[in-house]
């Protein structure tokens, strides 16, 4: 993968879980109830939610993010063997408020200072979106909040990487596309976005079509790639 900041960039679109939100975060906040079963179920609820989009889009039966994420959480708390209302609800609750990556307003706005245009777009059903984004304090910072619902299909579907480039009537080749779901930032390559992929888990390269332009490791390297000044003049 090659070094050095990307040149032409005019806005920059991000992934929302798990790129600006913390998915896991809601999971943690019932530390008290879950015990062991923590992780598993982080990992199962994400995993499913995921799936779930993927057959849906597929099949072309589309549901919202909100629906898909709570049928994820149900299919997760029964392989776990875990019957509690008070906690599923819970669990959906904080979804809405999930906990936002340290770096990020500090990062949109040094890219608000350097010029660009800046987006969420995001599986994420508009409610869902603005209710994470009015929790993080970040709506200020963001010209577009972008849910797929306006083209009722998922990630990886192009008409979803379209609709940024439309609402910001922006080219591909000038929005750089940031997502830690590798699969996503491997699609926008595909689409012709350039990618900054945020390996926030530490993942091996996908096999799939497309291939991200710069690999970060946080969202706090990001401004200094696309900057045109020398990383050195926005530090
Ligand atoms: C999203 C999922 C993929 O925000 O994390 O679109």
């Amino acid at each position: 993968m090659s070094i050095g900041h990307l040149e032409g960039i005019r806005a920059c679109v991000f992934d929302a879980y798990g790129t600006v939100f913390d998915y896991a975060s809601a999971a943690a906040r019932c530390r008290d109830v879950l015990g062991d079963k923590l992780e598993p179920l982080n990992a199962l609820w994400r995993e499913k939610q995921l799936e779930y989009t993927w057959l849906r889009a597929l099949q072309e039966r589309h549901a919202d993010f909100w629906k898909v994420t709570g049928d994820a959480l149900d299919f997760a708390l029964e392989t776990l063997g875990i019957n509690d209302d008070r906690l599923r609800s819970r669990l959906m609750n904080f979804y809405l408020t999930l906990d936002t990556f340290a770096e990020v307003p500090e990062m949109l706005r040094q890219l608000k200072t350097i010029g660009l245009k800046t987006a969420i777009l995001s599986n994420g059903s508009p409610a869902m979106l603005e209710a994470a984004v009015k929790n993080a304090g970040i709506g200020p910072l963001l010209d577009e909040i972008l849910s797929v619902e306006a083209v009722g299909v998922y990630k990886p579907h192009r008409a979803v990487y379209r609709l940024a480039v439309d609402r910001l009537n922006v080219e591909p080749h000038m929005i750089a596309f940031q997502s830690s779901n590798a699969w996503d930032a491997y699609a926008a390559s595909a689409f012709g976005m350039r990618v900054v992929w945020c390996n926030r888990y530490a993942r091996c390269p996908e096999r799939l079509p497309g291939k991200p332009d710069r690999e970060i490791t946080s969202l706090v390297e990001l401004p200094a790639l696309v900057s045109a000044d020398p990383p050195s003049m926005i530090r």
